[in-house]
């Protein structure tokens, strides 16, 4: 019998990726979503398109129309699957969108990932559990290190965070945004839901994940929505820091292989940093160089001065827990590659003249 993975979000960019990846290695795929971010963006984050991709091109895919806030839904979804895994990547993913819907924000994130938290314990609790969590659990925390200013971007002045922040940074004291902490809780549950019900759960603190399916706007998905903006003669706003922040940028399909790799081996409530680290990290004043050398056009913008409140100067994310917890993996995208894919994508999805 194959196996069964229930994919939380699956019509956004993680989700989506993460189907298709154990899609084509044989699993049978329930994906859950409610197109909930054309609600957080707009039309332009409609992400049916993607659902419909889905719906298309994968034969064991099903589609499951659920919001994962509707506790009793979720409840019977899962005892109804009884997933051999699941991946939970839905969720309100915008940290300044945050501040103007506190409840959704609060209700989805936090509440949301309880809710199926609870359900996995009743219907399937020796299933691992994926949990797409932030580097945003970090607060601003990091930008009280000491920096040192180059001519493109912001870098750590302390060899010690040469490799970037590691797990053991602190998640205490500093300020979240509200997105952060809705995190933050879902954070710490999924971390007790393994510790105290001794589940195969884990977190994954992401920066950056990107690639050709997200549906990139200008509150989330900043390479999608920068090269959008290039590809459009669009201006994109840089806020503060003189466009020197720094971020570190990995392709969803480096995400799905780990996800692979702790789902085949599982660890009980871990927590990883997930992002490009140092080698596919970029200032956006170097993602503009980089999209503007892929498709030849330049990147217009303006510059506000005010940065994005508790946004981070330089972070980019130590990986060498995830290598030694898991040695088979690692990067295998460079960011210009993971550039080139997106200009493609967004080349192929909007035609322009
Ligand atoms: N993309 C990033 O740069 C990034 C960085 C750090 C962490 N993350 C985390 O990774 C996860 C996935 O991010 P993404 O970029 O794929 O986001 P995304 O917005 O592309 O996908 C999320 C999907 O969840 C769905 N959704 C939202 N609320 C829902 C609800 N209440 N019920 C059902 N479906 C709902 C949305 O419709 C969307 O399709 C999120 O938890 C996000 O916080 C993402």
């Amino acid at each position: 019998m194959a196996q069964t993975l229930l994919v939380t979000g699956s019509s956004g960019l993680i989700g989506s990726e993460v189907c298709a990846y154990f899609a084509a290695l044989g699993w049978s795929i329930h994906g859950l979503d409610n197109n909930q971010r054309a609600v957080f963006f707009g039309p332009q984050g409609d992400t049916r398109w993607n659902q419909r991709r889905l719906e298309s091109s994968l034969p064991s895919f099903r589609h499951h129309e659920l919001d994962i806030r509707d506790r009793a839904g979720v409840l019977a979804l899962l005892r109804e699957v009884r997933p051999n895994a699941i991946v939970h990547t839905a969720a309100q993913p915008s940290h300044d969108r945050a501040a103007a819907i506190p409840f959704d924000d609060f209700d989805t994130n936090a509440v949301g990932t309880l809710n199926l938290l609870e359900a996995a314990r009743q219907a399937c609790p020796q299933s691992p559990f994926v949990h797409m969590s932030t580097n945003k659990v970090y607060g601003d925390a990091p930008n009280r290190l000491d920096l040192r200013e180059l001519e493109t971007r912001w870098d750590y002045a302390d060899p010690a965070y040469a490799e970037g922040i590691a797990e053991t940074f602190t998640i205490d004291q500093s300020k979240h945004s509200l997105f952060g902490a809705s995190k933050v809780a879902a954070d710490v549950l999924v971390q007790e839901y393994g510790r105290y019900f001794d589940m195969p759960t884990c977190c994954l603190r992401g920066g950056c994940l990107t690639g050709p399916n997200h549906s990139g706007v200008e509150l989330h998905g900043f390479l999608s929505y920068l090269v959008r903006c290039n590809l459009e003669g669009r201006e994109y706003r840089i806020f503060g820091y003189k466009g020197k922040q720094v971020r570190d940028n990995i392709h969803s399909h480096d995400v799905a292989c780990f996800i692979h790799a702790f789902i085949s081996t599982p660890r009980r409530g871990e927590v990883y940093n997930l992002g490009g680290g140092r080698a596919n990290s970029c200032s956006i004043l170097e993602a503009f160089r980089l999209t503007e050398r892929l498709t030849g056009r330049p990147q217009t913008h303006t510059y506000v001065e005010q940065h994005r409140s508790g946004d981070h100067i330089c972070y980019f994310s130590d990986l060498r827990k995830m290598r030694a917890h898991f040695p088979g993996w690692d990067i295998t995208r460079s960011l210009e590659q993971t550039l080139a894919e997106i200009v493609e994508a967004w080349r192929r999805r909007e035609p322009r003249a």
